[in-house]
């Protein structure tokens, strides 16, 4: 009882260090690999990740360093982190046991399956990719509210909502890749929104120009106040009802009173002597990962050598199979039958591969047109966490594009997602990944877009190995799987395995999209004589990982390609 009462105290000082969290300036000493002795978190930005790490000692575990971490993300890195998306978290407590939340957005009730086609049958483009009609019903806040209700140590839900109101209310320093985003959309957030919002000012924007959002404090704040009801219903509610009703979108009251965060099943698997648990539908993150694993444990990975001929082909024959499954079969499991058992199943998969050929790339089925994947940077936003008694979250989320819609709630100061672009919007048209999908992923009132979010938590011998997830659009699921391979098989230390250069295939287009880095002068020639196409690009998803280390140490890294990504434990 003493005990627990000084433990209380203790944990009460820290918090309130936590809440009085002081915010330093840009250039942040943003560290990108760092080991700790018994508690990590790694995420998009240096002030969000502190304030997890805060959390975590004052008492929090990985679970309520979660939840400080994802809203603090809302408010200073506005592209992605939100309270107007949603997105997964996967858990792995220390005793082993596992969990899934999904709290993916939902289409509106007055969704409609041909919602973005024109009179002539085509899709109308920019429809479900900005303003009012591309959002769909937030779920990040019920989410954060039911990972808290079920798992929460510290159970002080206004500790974990005080560092972001502190870091809206009283602003904060931007970072220089924060300032140019800000520049860029100036225009499209002009277009979305008629009155003023803060992320808009005259002057170009700088690094350490402080950016201070009242109006989402006050709304984190009556979240701070009265949970998911202080967002799905009353004053928020209101304000995102006469939002929709200004830009003719279609979210009413009854759609946010009637969402609902949901506990999942992971999915479990196993490749070589490892167990990987992973993110169910409404994500295809964690089936697509697992089908690829699957279907490349007969290859001898290592002998063929990181990125040689041998082991680009079989990697990309693998992905070509499994997200031209996902294009067929994965959508919302709530209103479509995923036959999860059998598309995991190892026969079936060996199958698949049955006609794998060494010396020739498989032409992708189906050819569709040649599709074009976008080019915007990846910013959704993962974070990855493992606390001082070993349980790990790993927990991505997202407005998908860029700051979403680029809509602001007026007067509650955060940005809507434009997630409905996940949908598949007509059979056959690729959305803004050049993703695929047909009746599993079609629009339908209460159902969630089909995601490539793959949160995952590693197990080597039963024990804690790896947290890992990325934003990355489609890329997301095959940088998670290389990251893993540079590590389960090409022996690389986590940095190395997260830094290395990657590729991506996503069966249409029918083409390797590739850093340039990735793959060698020779290997390239010898992929074309195969009759593969290849494409570079700037960059892919960007990892977010923590290992368990031989000592029992914990590296995190965050991904070089991005300057805010930043590891901090203890
Ligand atoms: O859920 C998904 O798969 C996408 N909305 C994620 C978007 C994303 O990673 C943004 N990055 N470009």
């Amino acid at each position: 009882m003493k005990r627990s009462i000084i433990f209380c105290i203790f944990s009460l000082i820290l918090i309130s260090t936590a809440c009085n969290f002081s915010t330093p300036k840009p250039p942040y000493e943003v560290v990108q690999n760092l080991v700790g002795d018994s508690a990590m978190v790694v995420a998009e930005h240096p002030l969000a990740a502190q304030v997890g790490k805060e959390i975590l000692q004052a008492g929090g575990n990985a679970v309520d360093a979660a939840i400080a971490t994802q809203f603090a993300l809302a408010v200073v890195h506005p592209r992605a982190g939100n309270i107007g998306g949603g997105g997964f978290m996967v858990i792995r407590l220390a005793d082993g046991t596992v969990d899934a939340l999904d709290y993916r957005e939902k289409a509106p009730a007055l969704a409609t399956r041909d919602m973005y086609l024109d009179e002539n049958g085509n899709v109308e483009e920019s429809l479900s990719k900005e303003g009012h009609l591309a959002v769909g019903v937030p779920g990040t806040v019920a989410g954060m509210e039911q990972a808290y209700m079920k798992y929460s140590k510290l159970k002080d839900w206004k500790a974990l909502l005080a560092p972001a109101i502190h870091l809206a209310e009283d602003g904060f320093a931007i970072t220089e890749s924060e300032a140019s985003r800000l520049n860029e959309y100036k225009s499209q957030f002009q277009k979305a929104n008629p009155d003023p919002i803060p992320f808009v000012q005259e002057a170009v924007w700088k690094m350490n120009d402080k950016l201070v959002q009242s109006d989402l404090a006050n709304t984190l704040k009556l979240i701070s106040e009265n949970g998911s009801m202080g967002f799905y219903q009353g004053e928020t509610a209101d304000k995102i009802e006469s939002e929709m009703k200004r830009g003719g979108g279609l979210i009413s009251l009854e759609d946010l009173k009637n969402y609902e965060a949901k506990w999942r099943k992971p999915v479990v698997g196993n490749y070589k002597n490892y167990r990987i648990i992973t993110m169910p539908p409404p994500s295809s993150g964690g089936i697509v990962l697992m089908q690829i694993l699957t279907m490349l444990q007969r290859f001898p990975l290592k002998n063929y050598g990181f990125q040689s001929i041998k082991s680009v082909h079989a990697i990309v024959e693998a992905e070509r199979r499994a997200y031209a499954d996902r294009a067929k079969y994965l959508g919302d499991s709530d209103f479509y039958y995923v036959p999860v058992d059998s598309l995991l199943d190892t026969t079936y998969l060996n199958t698949k591969m049955a006609d794998f050929d060494s010396m020739k790339a498989t032409p992708s089925a189906v050819l569709g047109p040649q599709v074009k994947i976008g080019v915007e940077s990846y910013e959704t936003t993962h974070t990855s966490i493992v606390d001082q008694t070993g349980n790990a979250v790993s927990v991505t989320t997202t407005l998908n594009l860029n700051y979403g819609s680029k809509v602001i709630v007026q007067g509650a100061g955060f940005f809507l997602n434009d997630e409905m672009d996940d949908f598949s919007a007509k059979p056959g048209v690729p959305n803004y990944f050049g993703l695929i999908g047909a009746e599993a992923n079609a629009i339908q009132p209460g159902k969630r877009m089909l995601s490539s979010m793959t949160p995952t938590i590693v197990e080597k011998d039963g024990k804690l190995f790896m947290v890992l997830g990325a934003p990355g659009g489609s890329t997301i699921i095959t940088a998670v799987l290389q990251t893993l391979l540079g590590v389960t098989d090409y022996g690389m230390n986590l940095d190395q395995a997260v830094w290395a250069p990657r590729f991506h295939h996503q069966w249409l287009p029918d083409v390797i999209t590739c850093e340039e880095a990735a793959i060698d002068t020779t290997v390239r020639k010898q992929l074309w004589a195969m009759g593969y196409k290849l494409e570079n690009v700037s960059r892919m998803a960007l990892i977010k990982a923590v290992m368990v280390l031989p000592d029992g140490k914990l590296q995190g890294v965050g991904d070089n390609r991005n300057p805010d990504d930043h590891a901090c434990g203890f």
